[in-house]
């Protein structure tokens, strides 16, 4: 059987997990597809850096992404990357071309997501992203398929790991918010530059992918309101505390009528809510729809491995789409729903 043949686009803290899978799980993979799958090209930044026993050949690696994805011995280009461009260039010619894609760039889903979906649509190629939002958590493929007879009401989501982790710090010990920040940044959960986390820019970008498939329209991060949790004190975690509560950073789709409205925001939940219990750098999305009732999808929503679990589950989908001759049906957009501002009743 031919193989289907992989482009990396990017080999940071998730490409070498997806490169360390597709090697250690190769006989299990084929068997389960039907096919081999094989790397083709790997495009970097520094071709030559030290990545200690990646299990690679170092002649695949390159710097001109471009012309990797336009190679014609790619099937499948997996992005993870991250950024608006040149990931929208790359993916846009490989959709085109009817490559397959898998991306965990959330950024880009969230600012353009329409513009990939349309190439998707014009190279009759697959377009998968299930990492780009809450890592290992089987939740975008819920979303889009199981409860697509459904109709989904609200989605309450717990979707980013590091203020999760200062928020559960704070509630534990009483610490403040620089403080629990700072345990964060030793245990390596928060990054030097932790503004996308604690001002809500990434969570508000994982909002707007899950409300574009929960009501299937189009929400983009500019859509969503957002607020984070920098002014988060000690004295609102013991006040939450002494009414029950405990302080989590939400976001919140909510559909009514012709409209929906997208936030993320702290929210004080009463301990007794199953999302209270989610500590750690955990994610938990509570997804409420009118026949299948309250559903809740819980694990780990960030970290090299776990995302890689999501890549790679994506690219066993595509793999088979493509040796059986079909992708998946289109994310059409078809409900055109009004954004709801906040406040506005
Ligand atoms: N910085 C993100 C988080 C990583 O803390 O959840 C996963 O998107």
């Amino acid at each position: 059987m031919d193989p289907v043949r992989v482009a990396l686009l990017g080999c940071g803290t998730v490409g070498t997990e997806v490169v360390r899978l597709l090697h250690e799980q190769a006989a299990d993979l084929t068997a389960r597809i039907g096919a081999p799958l094989q790397l083709v090209g790997v495009a970097v930044r520094r071709p030559t850096r030290e990545r200690g026993d990646l299990p690679v050949d170092p002649a695949l690696f390159t710097t001109d992404a471009l012309g990797l994805v336009k190679r014609e011995d790619v099937d499948v280009v997996v992005e993870v990357v991250g950024g608006i461009e040149p990931s929208r260039t790359w993916l846009v010619e490989a959709l085109r071309a009817g490559k397959s894609v898998v991306t965990a760039n959330k950024a880009l889903l969230a600012e353009d997501g329409p513009t990939l979906h349309a190439a998707a649509v014009d190279g009759h190629a697959d377009l998968y992203y299930e990492a780009s939002v809450a890592g290992a958590i089987p939740l975008l493929r819920p979303l889009r398929e199981s409860l697509h007879g459904d109709r989904i009401t609200r989605v309450t989501g717990i979707v980013n790991g590091t203020t999760n982790f200062i928020l559960s710090a704070m509630d534990e010990s009483g610490a403040g918010f620089s403080e629990a920040l700072d345990e964060a940044t030793v245990l390596g959960y928060a990054e030097a530059d932790p503004t996308a986390d604690v001002e809500g820019f990434d969570a508000a970008a994982k909002a707007a992918i899950l409300a574009s498939l929960a009501f299937h329209t189009r929400v983009r991060a500019a859509d969503v309101y957002r607020e984070g949790i920098t002014e988060v004190s000690a004295a609102d975690v013991a006040s939450a505390k002494a009414m029950g509560c405990t302080i989590k950073l939400l976001c919140l789709a909510e559909r009514s009528g012709d409209a929906v409205s997208v936030r993320v925001h702290p929210a004080m939940i009463p301990r007794t809510h199953p999302l209270a219990s989610v500590g750690d750098a955990f994610n938990a999305v509570f997804v409420e729809a009118q026949a299948a009732g309250q559903l809740m999808f819980y694990g780990p929503g960030a970290g090299g491995a776990p995302t890689a679990s999501a890549v790679l589950g994506d690219i066993v989908a595509v793999a088979r789409n493509r040796l059986a001759g079909v992708r998946a049906a289109s994310e059409s957009a078809y409900a055109d729903l009004r954004i709801r501002p906040i406040g506005e009743v």
